[in-house]
């Protein structure tokens, strides 16, 4: 079977009951060796990848805003689904996009789909629990546009998709999870808890291909990762830093090194 095809049918479906079941199904496929991993396909740009009618998305500075209230508490839950949403069409945009790699990357990004469908789904149940479902509130599309403007190199994705927005979640969650912890939405910390454990290994193979494909191309990996960030970012990332966990993905003390001072 054809896993881009697939990985695409995924990416471009607005039902999220059927984005997460073909994305299952590429798992399990995948688990099962039943992919062509050579195959052609012809490729397209994307836009806007499937999503339902609802959330809308409004600019960043329109997110509502969250405190510490109830209220607060169940934006933030929702933020959250959103985030984990967008990243299974980021998982799967990388299955579909970036052709010639080896089959490794391919697994790794369809397991990658398959983590975050399982985030999704268990935030999502928590929200309907709590009375509330995904697109009561409005929400940025700032996962999906970066995604976006590196979708012409591989080597830019695994830099700034990862590395960049992904190892920021590892820098922000023990915070929010604390304050899940005191608060009546407890069983958030629970989530956060397997949530954080999977994500971990997301910025680790976004780190384990970004290494690969520098090192493919001759490129000193710092300096590399140094002017992709001023192309795309802006000239430094902003801190905290979770240190621990981002040497538990596999960024090197240089790196860490890097940010501090940057
Ligand atoms: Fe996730």
């Amino acid at each position: 079977m054809n896993p881009f095809e697939l990985a695409h049918s995924a990416l471009m479906s607005c039902n999220i009951d059927e984005k997460i079941e073909l994305t299952n199904k590429l798992y399990f496929d995948s688990l099962n060796e039943d992919l062509n991993y050579k195959i052609n396909h012809h490729l397209h740009k994307i836009k806007e990848p499937g999503r339902p009618p609802k959330p809308n998305l409004v600019r960043f500075q329109n997110v509502p805003k969250r405190d510490n209230s109830n209220v607060g508490m169940i934006k933030t839950i929702h933020a959250i689904c959103h985030i984990e949403f967008n990243a299974i069409n980021l998982a799967l945009d990388s299955v579909y996009r970036f052709r010639s790699m080896p089959e490794k990357f391919y697994k790794d990004w369809i397991r990658v789909a398959f983590e975050e469908a399982k985030h999704f789904k268990l935030i999502n149940n928590y929200f309907n629990e709590l009375g509330y479902n995904y697109g009561d509130f409005s929400a940025h599309n700032g996962l999906w546009t970066m995604t976006y403007e590196t979708d012409y190199d591989v080597l830019s994705r695994m830099a700034l998709v990862p590395r960049v927005l992904e190892a920021r979640g590892l820098d922000v969650t023990p915070k929010i999870q604390k304050k899940f912890k005191n608060s009546k939405f407890t069983k958030m910390s629970d989530i956060l808890d397997i949530i954080f454990a999977d994500e971990i290994g997301h910025v680790k193979i976004g780190n384990y291909w970004f290494n690969s494909l520098c090192k493919q191309r001759g490129l000193e990996p710092l300096n590399t990762f140094d002017k992709l960030l001023k192309k795309h970012v802006g000239p430094k990332l902003r801190g905290p830093f979770n240190f621990e966990a981002r040497k538990l993905a596999d960024f090197s003390q240089t790196e860490l090194d890097y940010l501090i001072s940057s």
